[in-house]
């Protein structure tokens, strides 16, 4: 059976009192619309369509940059969930099979909770809605359930005082046969408090017409809905909380897990060692042994076995470690591979550079990689160590085993095994020292007199 998956994320948002569409905003370093597409992609749909409305050039960028062959339709104006399903019906009129359709604010929709709605589908209900046990149902549209089977949905603003006692509430998410949903849909008439065109009014008409429906029901915290900054908080919270959780369960030790902040994506092996304040941005991976030190930031990083990194350390995109390097205490690293073994323990910045295996980098070097207009590369062989306060003026390369003295400015290649000095020549002044404090302290005690 086919599946064509429409996510809904056409909503003004303006509880968010943000120039940026609602879906755009991030938890765990990803839009809300994107871990809405990994639901979706999650089961392999044939078709995923995004309808976007309030700021949808972004929402569409967005949206192709998770997922190329996505295809985004505009609702121009937002009149209710139905009528925004209802913008993908051209697009799919000759489109075998199911239609999934999820909400683009709502980020947390299980895989397994997907596959118990497409069992139910399986099993022959025309209708399948997901619904959650609501702790505080306000707002939410209310589930209408006699004997198991789902009679109607009603709208908070449309229900009795006896429907609104009703805890069983809607989440969005709804399954059915895409030529029965848009048949179903077409009936849909704007006759509510609210004047808009009601998703959740296919219920009722399909009894109507004697078709069956019926509710899967999931945990709360996955039918979260964003819709303020106050929910975003909350979700970013859930998520860290699931993540922090799953790395434990994978044999990751958190010293202080609740310090601790993931993407998305990070990945991390089991038997690292992550101290208390780490922060992890998107496309970070940690193998197997490595500990990350306190108060650390990574971000589009690879970690090797056995690396250690912090506390105080930097890796930004592009940083590509090998076994065993050592990055310590106020040292940036920014898209340069760095070879087994080797150590920038210090206060360095290095960018745009190689680093050879077991090379040293001494406390304070810099690699002045940015001309002001162009970045260049700097090539540091194995075995080389560079002297405390260097900086290394790239495009430069530094061979194997080669040595640079402290404090040098390196603007020229050195050979392997040379040593560089690229500092003016100490001289010193047999007992001038002495001299000169003697005449300032004679200066300073005719002052006073
Ligand atoms: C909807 C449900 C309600 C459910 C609740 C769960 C309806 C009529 N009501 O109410 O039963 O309990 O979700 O959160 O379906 N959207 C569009 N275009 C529109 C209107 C909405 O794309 O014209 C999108 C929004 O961007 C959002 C989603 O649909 O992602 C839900 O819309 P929203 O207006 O927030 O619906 P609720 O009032 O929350």
């Amino acid at each position: 059976m086919g599946l064509s998956i429409i996510i809904l994320a056409a909503g003004r948002g303006s509880r968010m009192k943000s120039d940026l569409p609602k879906v755009l905003h991030k938890v765990a370093g990803l839009s809300l619309l994107g871990h809405a597409m990994q639901s979706a992609l999650s089961l392999d749909p044939d078709r995923l369509i995004v309808v976007a409305g309030v700021g949808a050039d972004l929402v569409a960028a967005e949206a192709k940059r998770i997922y190329e062959p996505v295809e985004v339709v505009v609702q121009t104006e937002q009149n209710g969930t139905a009528h925004a399903v209802d913008q993908a019906r051209s697009l799919l009129a000759d489109q075998a099979g199911d239609v999934l359709v999820l909400y683009g604010d709502t980020p947390f929709v299980s895989r397994e909770t997907l596959y118990a709605m497409q069992a139910a589908r399986r099993k022959g209900a025309d209708v399948v809605v997901l619904g959650f046990d609501a702790a505080h149902p306000d707002r939410y549209g209310r589930l209408i359930v006699e004997n198991d089977a789902l009679l109607r949905i009603v709208e908070a603003k449309d229900a009795t005082p006896e429907e609104s006692a009703v805890s069983l509430c809607n989440s969005g998410v709804k399954w059915a046969n895409r030529a029965c949903l848009f048949d179903l849909i077409a009936d849909v008439h704007a006759e509510n408090a609210a004047g808009e065109y009601y998703l959740t009014d296919i219920v009722g008409l399909a009894r109507a017409k004697g078709l069956s429906a019926q509710v899967v029901i999931c945990a709360e915290q996955e039918t979260l809905g964003v819709d303020t900054r106050s929910d975003l908080t909350r979700a970013e919270s859930i998520f860290q909380h699931h993540a922090r959780a799953a790395a434990l369960e994978a044999g990751v030790t958190l010293v202080a897990p609740e310090t601790v902040f993931f993407s998305h994506d990070t990945h991390i092996g089991r038997d690292v060692v992550v101290e208390p304040n780490v922060i992890f941005g998107p496309g970070v991976t940690i193998e197997t042994g490595a500990v990350i030190r306190a108060f650390s930031h990574l971000e589009g990083a690879h970690v090797s076995e056995g690396c250690q990194i912090g506390p105080y350390a930097r890796l930004r995109p592009g940083a590509e470690l090998d076994r065993d390097v050592r990055v310590g205490n106020f040292v940036e690293v920014k898209a340069s591979e760095v070879a087994q073994g080797a150590k920038i323990n210090h206060l360095s910045y290095v960018g745009d550079a190689r680093i050879g295996a077991e090379a040293n980098i001494g406390a304070g070097t810099i690699t002045c990689n940015y001309d002001g207009v162009m970045k260049h590369r700097t090539d540091i062989g194995p075995k080389a160590f560079i002297g405390s306060n260097a900086s290394l003026v790239a495009p430069v390369k530094i061979g194997a085993e080669a040595m640079t003295a402290s404090g040098s400015v390196i603007t020229s290649d050195v050979p392997d095994g040379a040593l560089a000095l690229g500092r003016t020549r100490q001289v010193n002044k047999p007992g001038l020292a002495r001299k000169l404090m003697g005449r300032f302290r004679a200066i300073k005690t005719n002052q006073k007199g």
